[in-house]
């Protein structure tokens, strides 16, 4: 098997350089990527976790609409690894999308360079390993989509703009999980909740007075967490590359794979503040704590750490509801997008989706539609 993935992967190669296609006229990034194992210890125990250039979370990925992103990947894993672009949309053809099937695995010692264009894109995204479970290792990063110069953003530029991945952690490693899946059971309760890679303590450093952005993702395996920031509201703009109507919560609830950006400001007495994300619908709840940490701060956290909402699904149900596109903003191109007639269009077909969990050859594994 790991040779015939070899010899696929390198057809695949060949067959996918040819097959790239790149607009010339627009800017190109490039970024070189060394994937290896290294210690982290993000719940205070060495683990054995998947870097990219040392890095845990991986390094971000800042673009611009319409921007080709040359992705030169070398995988010094010990296991063949693919990386899939969360909501990067492949215009065109979906050979790089990253998902196994599609795209070839990079064999272990191996390289091979993503070749990818944002067109017409804005918004928060994030890229994760999406085989052999790596994802439980690491290995994920942000990935920003900013608006040409030329395009309004619905909001004026906030003074700083965070990555905020969040995701729940196991202190097992990621064959250990994999087996544990393959001998047909559920994964148990996770170990803790990571912010940026950290089990405690990620800080946020903001100006009293100011605006920030947050883009929040949840990189995790399985848990639905609910994000927080103690006395402070959060306006939500943008959800996977759509502005949204602007609407104030005290709390947000992100499911895995999700993103979404808010703005902060800074309009509370100068001090530091609990940064809390906890776990959702888990009859033990999780809950792991970072800092929104004013420049002025005239002391460290205190009060209590504010609760959220635990078991309550209709909560959730309502808060996804409550979310909705601003039709009249600019997206990636400026208003009108083309689709402004959203609400006057008829249904003409409904497809329902419907997630499922169960076993397939004694094996424990996670379906839709069937
Ligand atoms: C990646 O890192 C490994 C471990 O340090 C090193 O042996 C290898 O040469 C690096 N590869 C590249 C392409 O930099
Ligand atoms: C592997 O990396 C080398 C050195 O950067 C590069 O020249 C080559 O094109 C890469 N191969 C693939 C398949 O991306
Ligand atoms: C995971 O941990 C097990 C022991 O629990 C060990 O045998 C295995 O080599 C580890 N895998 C990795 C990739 O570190
Ligand atoms: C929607 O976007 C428009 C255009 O930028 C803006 O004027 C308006 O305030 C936004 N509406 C809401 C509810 O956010
Ligand atoms: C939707 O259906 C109504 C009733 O059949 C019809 O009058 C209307 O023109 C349709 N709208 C569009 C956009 O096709």
């Amino acid at each position: 098997m790991p040779l015939n993935l070899a010899v696929a992967a390198s057809i695949c190669s060949l067959f996918c350089s040819l097959f790239a296609i790149v607009s010339a006229e627009d800017p190109y990034r490039f970024f070189n990527w060394n994937v290896t194992y290294g210690d982290i210890y993000p719940l205070g125990v060495r683990q054995r976790g998947i870097l990219i250039n040392w890095q845990f979370p991986g390094p971000d990925i800042h673009s611009v609409t319409n921007d080709n992103l040359i992705i030169n990947v070398f995988n010094s894993l010990d296991e063949p690894f693919l990386l899939s672009w969360n909501g990067i949309q492949n215009r065109r053809n979906s050979f790089e999308d990253g998902v196994y099937g599609t795209t070839c695995p990079i064999p272990p010692g191996k390289n091979f360079t993503y070749i990818l264009q944002v067109k017409d894109q804005i918004g928060s995204f994030y890229y994760f390993p999406s085989l052999a479970f790596h994802k439980a290792a690491g290995g994920f990063g942000g990935i920003r989509i900013l608006s040409r110069p030329r395009i309004p953003v619905p909001f004026p530029d906030p003074a700083g703009d965070y990555t905020v991945l969040i995701g729940d952690w196991y202190k097992s490693n990621h064959t250990d999980l994999r087996a544990h899946l393959d001998k047909g059971k559920k994964l148990p309760l996770p170990d803790g909740i990571l912010i940026n890679g950290r089990g405690s303590g990620a800080a946020f450093n903001v100006e009293q007075g100011k605006t920030y952005r947050l883009r929040i993702s949840n990189v995790g395996l399985q848990n639905s967490l609910n994000f927080r920031i103690q006395n402070h509201k959060m306006k939500l703009v943008e959800v996977e590359g759509t502005h949204t109507l602007q609407t104030t919560y005290s709390s947000l609830d992100v499911h895995v794979g999700q993103s979404y950006s808010v703005l902060v400001t800074a309009d509370q007495p100068a001090r530091d503040y609990y940064i809390v994300v906890s776990s959702r619908f888990t009859s033990t709840v999780l809950t792991t704590t970072g800092i929104l940490h004013y420049s002025n701060s005239a002391g460290p956290v205190s009060g209590p750490i504010p609760g959220g909402p635990t078991v309550q699904i209709d909560w959730s149900l309502n808060q996804a509801r409550s979310i909705r596109s601003n039709l009249t903003a600019s997206g990636p191109r400026p208003n009108p997008q083309g689709s402004y007639h959203y609400g006057l269009i008829n249904t003409t077909k409904t497809i329902r989706l419907s997630s499922s969990a169960g076993q397939v050859n004694g094996k424990q594994r996670y379906a839709i539609n069937i």
